[in-house]
């Protein structure tokens, strides 16, 4: 197991600074270690788990809340003073911060409620002092890659992440290779 190959390959989009929040259509609370078990409800044990290690290592994290219900989720790492490698395939320079594990209910979707979302983890690693903060999807993701757009991010160069393990082997960025026709 611990020598398994993942492949990523992600599109990447960057905060303007100039965008308006969206209009806000749900509660968005702040992810506690008191809170925190109540996303079992919409996943499961093991990302409540994954979750108490983000909160451990400092990350903000945020539920979507709707009718008192947890509809929705994203995080952000806070901006380190070095370059670091997160979740183990995405390279993260000095300052910056990236919003990951972003999750809309089905029953939720095509409501705006990532965009809110995005926008709240980005406000706060601003406030954090974050030079840059960055979102990335995998190229497949057509519906993350619309509302990542829809939040007012800026698309930049796309990359390619090997990972053996928990390892970061090879990192390309870059144009994608095309099939060819
Ligand atoms: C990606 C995701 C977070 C988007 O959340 P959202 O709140 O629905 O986002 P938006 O309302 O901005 O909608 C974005 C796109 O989702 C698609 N969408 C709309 N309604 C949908 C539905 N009922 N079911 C699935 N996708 C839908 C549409 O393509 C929409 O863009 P469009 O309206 O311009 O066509 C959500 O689809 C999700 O949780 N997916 C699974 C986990 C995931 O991919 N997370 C992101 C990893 S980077």
């Amino acid at each position: 197991m611990s020598r398994l190959l993942k492949i990523y390959r992600n599109r990447n989009y960057v905060w303007p600074d100039d965008v308006h929040p969206p209009a806000r259509t749900a509660e968005l609370r702040p992810i506690t270690f008191d809170n925190v078990s109540q996303v079992e409800r919409l996943r499961n044990a093991s990302v409540a788990a994954a979750f108490r290690r983000f909160l451990d290592s400092g990350r903000f994290g945020v539920f979507a809340m709707v009718d008192g219900i947890v509809a929705g989720h994203a995080w952000v790492t806070p901006p380190a003073d070095d370059p670091q490698v997160v979740n183990t395939y995405a390279k993260v320079a000095a300052g910056e911060s990236l919003v990951h594990y972003c999750y809309v209910a089905p029953e939720q979707r095509g409501r705006g409620l990532y965009a809110q979302m995005l926008h709240e983890t980005t406000a706060w690693a601003r406030e954090h002092g974050a030079t840059r903060v960055t979102v990335d999807t995998s190229v497949d993701n057509t519906a993350s890659q619309k509302g990542i757009q829809r939040a007012g991010f800026t698309e930049v160069e796309p990359t390619t992440s090997v990972v053996i393990g928990r390892r970061l082997i090879y990192r390309r960025r870059g144009d994608l290779p095309t099939t060819p026709a």
